[in-house]
C-alpha cells in the first residue's frame, strides 16, 4: 500500500511537469484529487489492510494529498505568470513607430472651377445670389417670358413634381425673383443646380449653371461683351479668342451665344469642336423688356443684360473631361487628378 502510495506521487509529479496549459491543470486535479480520483480510488483498498496499519497509510495518504496540492499551486502560478507574458508580448506597442495621418480630401473639380467662376465675377462687381431648386411654373417659364406651349416645357425635358412645382430647368427664375426684390443698379450672378430628363457622355439629370444678370440706366451691348470677353480670357487663359453669334431665348432680345476657340486644336478643326474651331460656352442677351413688365420695372428707364453657362462644361474644357458622367460617380481615381 506504502508503495503504491508513493508511485502515485511520483507519477503525479512527472504528469504535472508536462501540463501546460490552466485547463490541462484543473482536470489533472479532478483526475487525481477528485471525489472518483486516483487516489481516493487507491484509499478504498484501505478497508483490506490490517487494522494497527491503518492510521500509518492514511497519515501517508494526507501527506502525499497536501504534497500533490502544493505542487498543483506552484504550477498554477508558474502557468500564469507565462501567460501574463504572452499577453504582454501580443500587445507590445511600438511607440517609435510613425504616426498614420489622417488622409486629405480634396475639393470636388467642380466646387474648383465654380469658385473660380465666381471670383473672376465678384472681381467684377457681381454678388452672389440664390434661388429654390424646387420652382414653380410662373418662375421657371411664365416670367421669363416662356408661354404656355413653349416647347421647353415640354415633359421631355421638365421633371414635374405633384402641386404644381418643377425642378428649374435653368438657373434664369433668380433674376426674377432678385428683380422682384431689388431695384437697379443690380449686378448678380446665381450659380446653382439645375435639372433636365437627360443622360449621355454630356448631360447628366442635374447639373449646375452660373446666371448672370446686370441691369442698370445705361447698358449695352458692348458692356455683355466686354463682362463675357473678360471672363474667358481670365478662365481659359490671355490667348483666347471668342466670338459673338445670334441665337433665341425668350427672355433675351437680342440674344446671342459665346464661343472660344477650341481648347483641343486651337482652331485647327477636330473631333471636339466637329471641326468648326469653335465651341460654344454659354448664352446670353439683353434682358426682354417683356420680362420687365413681370417685376414691375420700367421697360424705358432701365436697360440689362443676362447671360446662363454651364459649369460642368466649362470645367470639361478647361481640364479636357471627355465624359460628364466622371463628375458625379466619384472615383478616387479621377478625384485625385484634381488635388
Ligand atoms: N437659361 C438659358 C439656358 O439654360 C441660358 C441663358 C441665360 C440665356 C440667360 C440667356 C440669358 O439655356
Amino acid at each position: 500500500m506504502k508503495e503504491k502510495l508513493e508511485a502515485l506521487r511520483e507519477k503525479a509529479l512527472k504528469e504535472l511537469e508536462g501540463l501546460d496549459s490552466l485547463q490541462k491543470l484543473r482536470d489533472f486535479q479532478v483526475r487525481y484529487l477528485g471525489r472518483k480520483g486516483e487516489l481516493k480510488t487507491l484509499l478504498k483498498s484501505m478497508g483490506k489492510l490490517p487494522s494497527e496499519e491503518r492510521p500509518l497509510v492514511g497519515q501517508l495518504a494526507n501527506r502525499i494529498k497536501d504534497f500533490i496540492e502544493e505542487a498543483i499551486a506552484d504550477r498554477e502560478r508558474v502557468l500564469r505568470a507565462r501567460e501574463e507574458e504572452r499577453r504582454l508580448e501580443a500587445e507590445r506597442i511600438d511607440v517609435t513607430l510613425p504616426g498614420r495621418g489622417p488622409e486629405l480630401g480634396g475639393v470636388h473639380p467642380l466646387t474648383r472651377v465654380l469658385r473660380e467662376m465666381e471670383e473672376v465675377f465678384i472681381s467684377m462687381g457681381f454678388q452672389v445670389a440664390q434661388g429654390p431648386e424646387i420652382e414653380t411654373d410662373y418662375y421657371n417659364f411664365e416670367a421669363l417670358n416662356i408661354p404656355p406651349n413653349h416647347p421647353a416645357r415640354d415633359m421631355q425635358d421638365t421633371f414635374y413634381i405633384e402641386g404644381g412645382l418643377l425642378l428649374r430647368t435653368h438657373t434664369s427664375p433668380v433674376q426674377i425673383r432678385v428683380m422682384e426684390r431689388f431695384r437697379p443698379p443690380i449686378r448678380i450672378i446665381a450659380p446653382g443646380k439645375v435639372y433636365r430628363r437627360d443622360a449621355d457622355v454630356s448631360h447628366t439629370p442635374m447639373f449646375h449653371q452660373v446666371e448672370g444678370l446686370l441691369v442698370d440706366e445705361v447698358t449695352t451691348f458692348a458692356d455683355l461683351k466686354g463682362v463675357l470677353e473678360e471672363f474667358a480670357l481670365r478662365l481659359f487663359g490671355p490667348r483666347t479668342r471668342v466670338r459673338f453669334r445670334p441665337s433665341y431665348f425668350p427672355f433675351t432680345e437680342p440674344s446671342a451665344e459665346m464661343d472660344i476657340g477650341c481648347v483641343m486644336c486651337e482652331g485647327e478643326g477636330c473631333r471636339v469642336c466637329k471641326g468648326s474651331g469653335w465651341l460654344e460656352i454659354l448664352g446670353c442677351g439683353m434682358v426682354d423688356p417683356a420680362v420687365y413688365s413681370f417685376v414691375d420695372y420700367d421697360p424705358e428707364a432701365y436697360r440689362g443684360f443676362a447671360f446662363g453657362l454651364g459649369v460642368e462644361r466649362i470645367a470639361m474644357l478647361k481640364y479636357r473631361i471627355d465624359d460628364i458622367r466622371l463628375f458625379f460617380e466619384n472615383d478616387l481615381r479621377f478625384l485625385r487628378q484634381f488635388l
